[in-house]
């Protein structure tokens, strides 16, 4: 989704700002810009397409100056195009935005005397401040009066003409940062854009906005108060971001998950007891839990399900976020509501725990990224402690959103009296082995590198799985979609006869996600019945399964044993390698997939 940047110099800011879009290029983008000012100069360059067209042009077409916005777009209002990319600008000033300007429409009408030159919401910023410029404003006073007119989310940054030492940020719905430098100054999307040239930030506060110069920042509430923001310092390890010599970040982050995963349960229990802040959490008191989320994360969440389900016996509800949000779903002053977001800044997702903010007893957050707006908002954020994500298929963040996911499910099991100390124990030390168990899982790295190409050249990829299984058959294809373009649905095994077993012939390769539990027998029968019907299977079970049903199976992938209850945390490596080899065989940007953001900020 779009990114911004914003660097007032000591140097020249072009490459600066160049630099820092790479750093944002993970989020997802069709056009980049940046916008200096030189001598009191404004001017701009802007081009289609990936950074290095913006590199490009910059040979033959430098851009002096040492202040400077840049940008990343992620089309919404308006298609990909040197016209609506960013920075947008009148003579006077420039501006960069993340979000969606939701009166726009209303504001255009208003703004009637304007030229025109995008589709974008953004461009009415614009047309709005210089607005005030020209009824003899100064620039941060046109800039404060034009906020006080935009309804939606957005992040902003403006720089204006015969300003050498000003930008303008202001946040609304989406995150923005500013950082300190030394005799510099920085405004950034996150901590990553700003992470070589600073890690003391300040995260700005909904309806914040700053006058940002050389000598520091003056930062104002929704209201126009001054307000006083801290200064944090950022670990340098939260903000690196490298491949660590892998070809993709996506294959990086599957090999992390041993590590990260280990660190992540390790956070939560000690000495067989799972150790979250009992103070804040008490299941005791909660007849309800809603868990709430967008993408990867609503599929960690419907897994979480089934073992709230079965350990704590507290009845569960998984919504996407954009749905429950619009919905008039009731939440009593008994329910817990639960939101998961790996950045923490999901538009829907935050949207959703506003939505619930006073009706549910507790507010609570599984998230990577600590300093979010969602974490920020919750009663109480847990950490999954992946570590930074980049490559957009989200793989590291679903399998720690499930070690946190497990640890809550165990803790209100012990909290509703429905396990003892020793089964607490014996479920933690379950969970203890699965490191270990996925680095072994990892070991089927060559096996699937070998297999893929027959999975790159189908039109349609089947998944299908029983119990927690089952979302985890979703997760996978949409593991595969998201980065190989190819059709993937994931099912419920004893659903497919109902009306997916019509899409099977010769050339669908069906994965199938079966450990050797209560089910595997049903399971094992429809596999029988996709394979009547000349479907290709994979698939993926333990030595007893795969003794079991591999007659007539196409491909076996063996897998380590684990208890049923967890398996889908194991099984998820196997499914991301999948979706990882298949992409890599097709040649897709398996980092960038086409259309997709890792953060959506906007509706
Ligand atoms: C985007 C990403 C997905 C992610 C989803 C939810 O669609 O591409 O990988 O699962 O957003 O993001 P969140 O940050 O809230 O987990």
């Amino acid at each position: 989704m779009c990114g911004i940047i914003g660097v007032l110099g000591d140097r020249e800011v072009a490459p600066i700002l160049v630099e820092a879009l790479k750093r944002l290029e993970y989020r997802g983008y069709d056009s980049t810009g940046i916008a200096t000012v030189q001598n009191g100069i404004l001017d701009r360059r802007r081009a289609v397409g990936k950074l290095v067209n913006l590199s490009d042009l910059l040979m033959h077409d430098p851009l002096p100056g040492k202040s400077g916005i840049g940008h990343t777009r992620w089309a919404t209002h308006g298609g990909p195009s040197e016209a609506n990319a960013h920075p947008h600008r009148t003579g006077r000033v420039a501006v960069v935005h993340n979000g969606i300007i939701e009166n726009f429409r209303e504001l255009r009408m208003r703004l009637n005397g304007a030229t025109w030159e995008s589709e974008t919401d953004t461009e009415t910023v614009v047309q709005l401040c210089a607005n005030y410029l020209d009824q003899g404003l100064p620039p941060r006073e046109a800039a404060a009066e034009t906020l006080k007119h935009l309804k939606g989310a957005f992040a902003l940054a403006f720089l204006f003409q015969g300003e050498d030492d000003l930008i303008v940020a202001a946040r609304t719905g989406s995150p923005l940062v500013v950082g300190y430098g030394q005799g510099e100054m920085y405004v950034g999307s996150d901590a990553i854009t700003l992470a070589p040239l600073t890690n003391m930030l300040t995260y700005l506060e909904e309806g914040d906005y700053a006058f940002v110069t050389r000598a520091g920042a003056e930062i104002y509430d929704h209201a126009g108060r001054r307000a006083n923001r801290d200064m944090q310092r950022i670990e340098a390890q939260k903000a690196r971001i490298d491949k660590g010599g892998y070809r993709h970040f996506m294959a990086k982050e599957i090999f992390e998950q041993p590590t990260v995963l280990a660190r992540c349960l390790g956070h939560y229990t000690r000495g067989g007891r799972v150790v979250i802040h009992e103070g804040e959490v008490d299941f005791t008191q909660t007849d309800r839990l809603t868990l709430v989320a967008c993408g990867t994360a609503y599929y960690a969440c419907l897994v979480a399900k089934y073992w709230f389900e079965k350990l704590a016996v507290l009845p569960v509800d998984v919504d996407i976020a954009s749905e429950f949000r619009y919905r008039a779903p009731p939440i009593s002053k008994r329910s817990t509501a639960l939101f998961v977001s790996q950045s923490g800044e999901t538009a829907d997702t935050l949207a959703a725990l506003r939505h619930v903010r006073d009706k549910a007893a507790t507010v609570l957050s599984v998230v990577n990224v600590s300093e979010s707006t969602i974490a920020r908002e919750s009663d109480l954020a847990l950490p999954i402690k992946a570590g930074i994500e980049v490559g957009v298929a989200s793989t590291k963040a679903f399998v720690c959103q499930l070690g946190v996911l497990a640890n809550l499910a165990i803790l209100a099991a012990r909290q509703r009296g429905q396990i003892g100390a020793a089964q607490e124990a014996e479920l933690i030390r379950i969970l203890q082995g699965l490191p270990a168990l996925t680095s072994q899982a990892l070991a089927l790295d060559d096996t699937i590198r070998r297999h893929t190409g027959t999975l790159a050249r189908a039109q349609t990829v089947l998944f299908m799985g029983r119990g927690a299984m089952f979302p985890l058959a979703r997760e996978g294809a949409l593991k595969l979609k998201e980065i190989s373009y190819i059709n993937a649905e994931g099912h419920a095994s004893g659903e497919l006869k109902h009306g997916p077993i019509a899409l099977v012939d010769k050339t669908v390769p069906v994965v199938v996600l079966a450990p050797r539990d209560g089910l595997f027998d049903k399971t094992v029968s429809n596999m029988q019945e996709v394979m009547a019907r000349e479907g290709r299977v994979w698939l993926l079970t333990d030595r007893d399964g795969a003794k079991q049903a591999s007659d007539g199976v196409w491909k076996v992938l063996t897998m380590p044993v684990i208890e049923p209850l967890f398996a889908p945390i194991l099984y998820a490596i196997p499914a991301q390698l999948i979706a990882y080899y298949t992409a890599v065989h097709k040649g897709t940007d398996v980092d960038r997939p086409r259309n997709l953001a890792k953060s959506v900020t906007v509706e």
